[in-house]
């Protein structure tokens, strides 16, 4: 299989000019990498060209390609394919009721505290079997593949027992290997999603380090491991321990931080060399200021704040501060319920006041360094896999401006069109 799409009118690669300075930030956060009348060739699974029109004449002089099908992409923008770099893909069953109760008057903490919340959802995942859990979520990806996102990551944390979270892990894994669409998801361990019922906070931490975390390393299960480090859930200091103890089974440390209250979790990422801090809505200027130069991505998501009606991270001041930044869905039951990038993009430009060309990179190539997959995804060059998008308009603003409607033509996912 191999492809020409020819006189794409805006060819946004998000590939960097001479040598590649990292995930985008500051003034590089901007650096979209526009190429006008541009053309990507892709065979089988990859990218071999991307540039403009001599560039290609030339390419096409010196390499000869087998069964090159031209698709003209006159009037359409072509970009990266989005990667969510923080999803609770897998659960059972629905929180409709306590969505009604918030538009009511409750609050996520108050439904919590009263039982639902994510434990109402844990109930759900434990009666469910691996086969359902698998049905469900193999839907929700075509809902994510039909906005533009070709990779994810996915969390385990509504088992919140061995066996449990072990269930899901398995879901996620048997499910990146084999999907309708081809996406690739990246599984993350979430056991201290939460302190299930019927036990005390410091032995559910032992069982997490000293049963789930060798567990799930044993199997290979999971490339990052997450902690929702919050009042009423895990300290900093909880969170130290159970993020040490799984990098030194492997895996990657995130952090769900600062959501609803600043409790140490930034300190705590920085001392476990975290790849993400993922939430940020109350982050304060001390700790943005301690996020300088450390090489950990900002994942903003304002999918949660929209859908909680909380306040939005402090994205200008992030970026200000040179802090590479991601945005993600959150897509979950009871915080931020859509597998729509799209929507996420809208919401970072109205309410986070970002640009167009710091959301798309944030979409995609930073996204891609959340995930540590910046050398096969995250942007248009050669070499990387071929995850492309078509619209239908001429310019990238365009995607932004032109909000609630999808414009998504043609989705490539790994060289073959999903849809
Ligand atoms: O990222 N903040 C913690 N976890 C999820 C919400 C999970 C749930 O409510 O089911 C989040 O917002
Ligand atoms: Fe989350």
């Amino acid at each position: 299989m191999a492809y020409l799409l020819k006189n794409i009118s805006n060819l946004v690669t998000c590939a960097q000019q001479g040598k590649d300075k990292g995930a985008r930030k500051g003034k590089n956060a901007s650096e979209i990498g526009l190429i006008k009348n541009g053309n990507v060739i892709t065979v089988n699974d990859r990218i071999v060209f991307a540039g403009g029109t001599s560039a290609l004449k030339l390419y096409l002089l010196k390499n000869k390609i087998k069964n090159l099908s031209e698709i003209d992409a006159a009037g359409k923008t072509v970009m990266p394919g989005f990667i969510d770099s923080h999803t609770h893909l897998v659960f059972a069953g629905s929180r409709s009721d306590e969505y009604e109760m918030r538009i009511k008057g409750s609050s996520y903490e108050e439904i919590a505290k009263a039982g639902g919340g994510i434990s109402s959802t844990v109930n759900k995942v434990r009666k469910a079997s691996g086969g359902e859990l698998t049905r469900a979520a193999e839907k929700r990806l075509g809902n994510f593949i039909s906005y533009g996102t070709t990779t994810l990551e996915a969390k385990s944390g509504y088992g919140l027992d061995v066996k449990t979270e072990l269930k899901m892990l398995e879901v996620i894994n048997k499910l990146n290997k084999k999907n309708k669409y081809g996406i690739d998801i990246y599984p993350t361990f979430l056991g201290a999603h939460s302190v299930p019922k019927g036990i005390c906070k410091e032995e559910y931490i032992e069982i997490i380090c000293s049963e789930m975390i060798p567990a799930v390393a044993e199997g290979g299960l999971a490339k990052f491991i997450d902690v929702f480090c919050e009042k009423g859930y895990f300290s900093a200091k909880d969170s130290e321990r159970i993020l040490s103890t799984g990098a030194r089974f492997g895996m990657i440390p995130k952090l769900h931080t600062d959501q609803f209250y600043s409790i140490g979790g930034i300190d705590t990422a920085i001392k476990v060399k975290a790849i993400s801090v993922d939430h940020l809505e109350v982050l304060k200027s001390n700790d943005i200021k301690k996020l300088r130069k450390k090489n950990i991505i900002a994942t903003l998501l304002p999918g949660a704040s929209y859908f909680l009606d909380i306040s939005y991270p402090p994205a200008r001041e992030l970026i200000a501060n040179e802090i590479p930044v991601a945005i993600a869905t959150d897509f979950n039951p009871g915080s931020s319920m859509t597998e729509n990038m799209q929507i996420i993009m809208s919401l970072s430009s109205l309410k986070m006041k970002m640009s167009s060309e710091e959301i798309i990179n944030a979409a995609t190539i930073n996204g891609a360094y959340a995930l540590f997959i910046q050398d096969i995804s995250g942007s248009i060059e050669p070499g990387k896999q071929a995850d492309l998008l078509i619209f239908d308009f001429p310019s990238y603003n365009d995607l932004i401006y032109h909000y609630g409607v999808n414009q998504l033509e043609k989705v490539m996912k790994k060289g073959r069109f999903a849809n």
